[in-house]
C-alpha cells in the first residue's frame, strides 16, 4: 500500500509499504481522508525536535472500520466512519491517572514520535477511535483533530459566555478557536500580522481584529474591553513577541493559555503575573474533546470548512508539503481524500 514517507528532513515521497495487521485490541481502518498540519511542515523542515526519522506523516486521519474487536468500548462496528485520536498515552503515569492523557509523560503522537496515518490502511487501538456520522463528508472529518486542539485551549482557559478572549494568530488553530469562542457566546479579539487572515476572521463574525505589526494592540484591546483588558488570552501563533504581549493584554485576575509552540525561549516579566494574579496555563493536544469537535463540525455550529484551502489526493501530499513549505501564507488547511 502507499504511504507518505519522510525519509529525513527535506526528503518526502510516496513509498510502497506492507499493509498493517492489527494487534490485539486494534481496529483496521481503510483511511479515507487525512489533513496536512503545520507540524508536518515542521517535520519536513527538520525543526521539530520531537520528530524522529524516517517517519510516515499524518495525525489528522479519518477512515472506515474494516475490522474491530467485538467488545470494543464504544460499540463501533465494521463500516463505521471514524476519526483517529492520535495521542497514544501510557495510562499509568501521574497525568494519565488524573485523566490528562494529552500530557502523558511518555506521550507518542502519530506522525511525530511514531508512524502516522497518511497511508491506505491503518491499525489503531479501538478505544482511540471516535465515531462520525455516516453522512459526514470525508474531507471534513479530519478537521475534528485541529478543532479538538482549539477547544482544549478554550477549555483550559475556562472561557465562558460574555468574556472577551484575545487570540494571537489567525492560523488554522486560532481561527477554529475564534469560531468556537463565538459558538460559546464569548467575544473573540483576533490578532495577526496578515491582513487576509484577519479579513477571513471578520467574514465569519469575529467582531474585533488587530494587525499587531501596524496597530497598538494594548490600546485596541483596552478600547474593545472598556478598559478592563481581556479575561482570557490565548497564544496560538508560536511567536515570541506574541507570548510576551499576552501579559499586557490580559486583565487583572485573568487567564492565559499557551497553545503555540515557540522555537526559542521567551523572557517574561513574572512580576506582572504576580501583580495581576494571572493564571498561566499550557494547552497541549486534547483530551475528551473529539466527540464535541465532530458534533460541532457536523451540525455546522463551527464551520470548520472555512479553513479548508484545498482538497487533494494522497499521491499529491509530498508535492503539497513542498509547496506549503515555500509558501505557508497561502494555505490554511489542505486535506487529502482517498478513494473507496
Ligand atoms: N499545543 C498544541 O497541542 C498545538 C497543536 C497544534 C498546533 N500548535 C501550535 O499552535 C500554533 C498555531 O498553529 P497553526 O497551525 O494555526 O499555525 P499557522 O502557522 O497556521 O498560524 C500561525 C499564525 O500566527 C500568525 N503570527 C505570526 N507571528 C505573529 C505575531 N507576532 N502576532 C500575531 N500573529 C502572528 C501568522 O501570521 C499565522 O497566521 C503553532 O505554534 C503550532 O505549532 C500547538
Ligand atoms: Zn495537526
Ligand atoms: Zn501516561
Amino acid at each position: 500500500m502507499d504511504a507518505v514517507y519522510l525519509k529525513e528532513p527535506w526528503n518526502i515521497d510516496i513509498k510502497g509499504i506492507e499493509k498493517p495487521t492489527p494487534k490485539e485490541g486494534e481496529a483496521l481502518i481503510k483511511v479515507r481522508s487525512a489533513g496536512i498540519c503545520g507540524s508536518d511542515i515542521g517535520a519536513y523542515r527538520g525543526v521539530n525536535p520531537m520528530v524522529s526519522y524516517p517517519r510516515i506523516l499524518g495525525h489528522e486521519i479519518a477512515g472506515e472500520v474494516l475490522s474491530i474487536p467485538q467488545d470494543n468500548p464504544k460499540g463501533l462496528k465494521i463500516g463505521d466512519r471514524v476519526v483517529v485520536d492520535p495521542y497514544l498515552y501510557c495510562g499509568h503515569c501521574y497525568p494519565c491517572s488524573i485523566g490528562r492523557t494529552n500530557c502523558c509523560e511518555t506521550l507518542r503522537t502519530l506522525g511525530v514520535h511514531t508512524d502516522g496515518g497518511m497511508m491506505e490502511y491503518l491499525a489503531h487501538p479501538a478505544y482511540m477511535l471516535h465515531k462520525a456520522p455516516q453522512d459526514m463528508p470525508w474531507e471534513l472529518i479530519p478537521l475534528a483533530e485541529p478543532l479538538t486542539i482549539a477547544l482544549h485551549g478554550l477549555h483550559r482557559g475556562g472561557l465562558s459566555a460574555g468574556e472577551r478572549v484575545v487570540i494571537f494568530g489567525a492560523g488554522a488553530i486560532g481561527l477554529l478557536m475564534a469560531m468556537s469562542a463565538l459558538h460559546y457566546k464569548a467575544v473573540p479579539i483576533v490578532l495577526d500580522i496578515v491582513e487576509e487572515r484577519l479579513s477571513l476572521a471578520k467574514s465569519f463574525g469575529v467582531p474585533h481584529t488587530v494587525r499587531t505589526d501596524r496597530e497598538n494592540a494594548e490600546e485596541r484591546v483596552r478600547e474593545y474591553t472598556n478598559g478592563r483588558m481581556a479575561e482570557v488570552v490565548i497564544e496560538a501563533s508560536g511567536a515570541n513577541a506574541a507570548i510576551e504581549d499576552t501579559l499586557k493584554l490580559v486583565s487583572h485576575a485573568g487567564r492565559i493559555v499557551l497553545t503555540g509552540w515557540p522555537k526559542k525561549n521567551t523572557e517574561l516579566p513574572t512580576d506582572v503575573i504576580t501583580k495581576k494574579e494571572v493564571d498561566v496555563r499550557g494547552g497541549r493536544n486534547s483530551a475528551r474533546e473529539f466527540a464535541e469537535a465532530v458534533d460541532l463540525i457536523y451540525s455546522k455550529k463551527v464551520r470548520a470548512d472555512r479553513i479548508l484551502t484545498k482538497v487533494i489526493s494522497l499521491e499529491e501530499v509530498p508535492a503539497l508539503v513542498r509547496e506549503i513549505e515555500k509558501n505557508p501564507g497561502a494555505y490554511l488547511k489542505v486535506n487529502a481524500v482517498l478513494p473507496e
